[in-house]
């Protein structure tokens, strides 16, 4: 469908807003917060390192990988933030195979042609508990790197509960990719970063069986998976000089996507009625679907 900036114009300006940590125009559309800046911090940058290398094995090893180079967000581009940016119009069939393309839009705000076309979606969740906790440490970064206030965890806290956080409410973006993958299982493959942590080799051979290219005998006995697993692990990656000091789009940093990486740190950061408080959420609005972290 073709727009007018007028009428995005119009139309955003119509749209019910809130004030979000350094997200100050968050708009209602479509019953999802939509923000300026990325921020669902599930494990993205992780899913997009792993993806890029298994789907591009047979051109890249560990010592040649463009990812030793670029910071994985530059390898995946956002169809939001990047791709279609400033009214752009890409031709995506233009872009040399295997396209690989990333998006926080919720499902059910997917166009129809992606839904009806046969790309397939690798989706990544995380435990809301250290999804919060995750998401203030990077705002903390940014508003540092913009000499913004910063804001208390219970501010955060509160609004991410309220559902007014970047493609929130987070239960729900990850409840209908949830619902989407038990439907559609060849479409949609619902991964959780801590089932990567517990095992992220069995995942990279999940990820590489469900895109059609599963890893052969010859793979399995020389290791590939493990040295993919190795090549993107948090480790790695961290030390690269282009994630140390590089940047992505004009205000991140690249070092602000790679933090602890670890499950369960939000017992260093909420306190028991806050932890109350996210469960009750989690139970009510996850757990009917047979969601659980
Ligand atoms: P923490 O803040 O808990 O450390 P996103 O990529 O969606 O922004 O998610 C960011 C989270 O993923 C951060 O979690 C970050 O440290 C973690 N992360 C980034 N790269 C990772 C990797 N290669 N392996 C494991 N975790 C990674």
């Amino acid at each position: 469908m073709e727009y007018h900036q007028e009428e995005m114009d119009e139309l955003i300006a119509s749209l019910p807003k809130e004030k979000a940590f350094l997200a100050p125009s968050l708009c209602l559309y479509q019953n999802f917060w939509f923000p300026v800046t990325p921020q669902p911090k599930t494990g993205t940058t992780w899913l997009k390192a792993l993806v890029f290398s298994i789907v591009n094995r047979h051109r890249f090893n560990p010592s040649n990988t463009p990812l030793l180079a670029s910071n994985p967000h530059e390898l995946v581009p956002f169809l939001e933030f990047t791709l279609y940016a400033n009214n752009a119009k890409p031709n995506l069939d233009d872009f040399p195979k295997p396209r690989i393309f990333s998006t926080h839009l919720p499902y059910s705000c997917l166009p129809e042609s992606m839904k009806r076309s046969n790309c397939q979606v690798i989706y990544i969740s995380h435990n809301p508990l250290d999804t919060v906790v995750s998401s203030w440490h990077f705002f903390k970064s940014l508003v540092q790197s913009e000499n913004q206030p910063e804001r208390s965890m219970e501010e955060h806290f509160e609004t991410f509960c309220q559902g007014i956080t970047g493609f929130g409410p987070f239960w729900d973006h990850t409840v209908g990719y949830w619902n989407e993958s038990l439907e559609k299982p060849h479409k949609v493959l619902f991964l959780k970063y801590e089932d990567l942590k517990e095992d992220v080799v069995a995942q990279v051979k999940k990820v590489a069986e469900f895109v059609g290219l599963p890893f052969s005998l010859g793979e399995e006995k020389e290791g590939v998976a493990q040295e993919i697993a190795e090549t993107c692990s948090l480790r790695k990656l961290k030390d690269l000089e282009v994630n140390k000091t590089g940047k992505f789009m004009p205000n991140f940093e690249n070092r602000s996507y790679f933090r602890k990486g670890e499950v369960g740190d939000w017992v260093n950061y909420l306190s028991p009625p806050m932890v109350a408080c996210l469960r009750r959420i989690m139970e009510e609005k996850m757990s009917p679907f047979g969601l659980e972290f």
